[in-house]
């Protein structure tokens, strides 16, 4: 890891409109000068890295280099020792700091990720699985809960339709009220990203959501991915470590090496840059 902490772009980038970070003309969220220390470990080093809105973008690095970090700072889980979170939610709206806010807050604000290791609730049937994400949009406060009110019981029913229609559209209709643990573990990878979706997310942050799947599965989740951006108007930020898939979904890629970004482009330029062979192989 690196010794020390790169000076970051830093602290003003919020309401400066459009345009951001990394050379992108229409970013729907960016980076400035991202940091994150772990006692003396510098896990990220001053990263700009932004989302073309409406984009699949993958975000490479061999195994410690900083991905899931980076995942954790822009969604809340951790503060980031510097820089700036931003969201641009749409052209004609006012660009938004994301950084510090808590992470639910941040859900609501439109950013949904999967987790590297499956985060399902194994007890919980798929379509209560879907629900729990479905809940973030729903508004009935305490008062409806407890009530059970027209307008709540209405919204219940709401996001009961709107939740299985999830499934429907991404194949997981006929498993609606298996149990999560029961089903294959393809099926598992495929509810949890139904279920970031069904959060409605301006951003989908898939982290390896192809970890463990074989071939067949892994050409599914291809399609699945590919689907999701037509269908949702959902920006795609993918780590993953299959290539194949990498290359063959991504409009951009960004790399990353011991916290630094070593490295951004089109798949073909990225494979076959000097700097991402040597991160990847290591010196001869
Ligand atoms: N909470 C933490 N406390 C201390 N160190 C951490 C913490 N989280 C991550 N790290 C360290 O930060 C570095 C980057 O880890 P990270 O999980 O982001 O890598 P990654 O690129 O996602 O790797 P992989 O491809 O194996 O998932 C590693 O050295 C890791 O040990
Ligand atoms: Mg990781």
């Amino acid at each position: 890891m690196s010794a020390g902490l790169d000076k970051g772009a830093g602290a003003n980038a919020a309401g400066t409109g459009t345009g951001s970070g990394s050379g992108c003309v229409d970013p729907i969220l960016s980076t400035v000068g991202i940091s994150m220390v772990f006692g003396g470990l510098v896990a990220l080093n001053s990263v700009d890295l932004s989302i073309e809105r409406g984009s699949i973008t993958a975000l490479i690095g061999p195994n410690g280099s900083g991905k899931t970090t980076f995942f954790n700072c822009v969604t809340g889980i951790y503060k980031p020792t510097r820089g700036e979170v931003i969201l641009y939610p749409a052209l004609d709206l006012p660009s938004k700091s994301l950084k510090g806010l808590p992470a639910d807050v941040i859900t609501h604000e439109g950013l949904a990720r999967t987790f590297q290791n499956i985060r399902l609730f194994n007890n919980l049937t798929v379509l209560e699985n879907v629900l729990i994400g479905r809940h973030t949009r729903m508004r009935a406060g305490l008062w409806g809960a407890l009530t059970r009110n027209r307008k709540t019981r209405a919204e219940e029913a709401a996001a009961i339709e709107r939740s299985y229609g999830l499934l429907v559209t991404y194949g997981l209709d006929a498993m609606a009220n298996e149990l999560a643990k029961n089903l294959p573990y393809g099926a598992q990878r495929r509810l949890e990203i139904v279920r970031a979706l069904a959060t409605e997310p301006k951003v989908l942050l898939l982290d390896e959501p192809a970890a463990g799947l074989n071939i067949a599965e892994t050409a599914a989740l291809r399609d699945l991915i590919s689907d999701i951006r037509e269908n949702e108007k959902v920006s795609i930020l993918l780590i993953e470590h299959d290539m194949n898939l990498v290359m063959k979904v991504s409009k951009k890629i960004y790399v990353f090496d011991y916290g630094r970004l070593i490295a951004q482009g089109p798949p073909d330029e990225i494979q076959k840059d000097p700097k991402v062979i040597k991160a990847y192989l290591g010196e001869d």
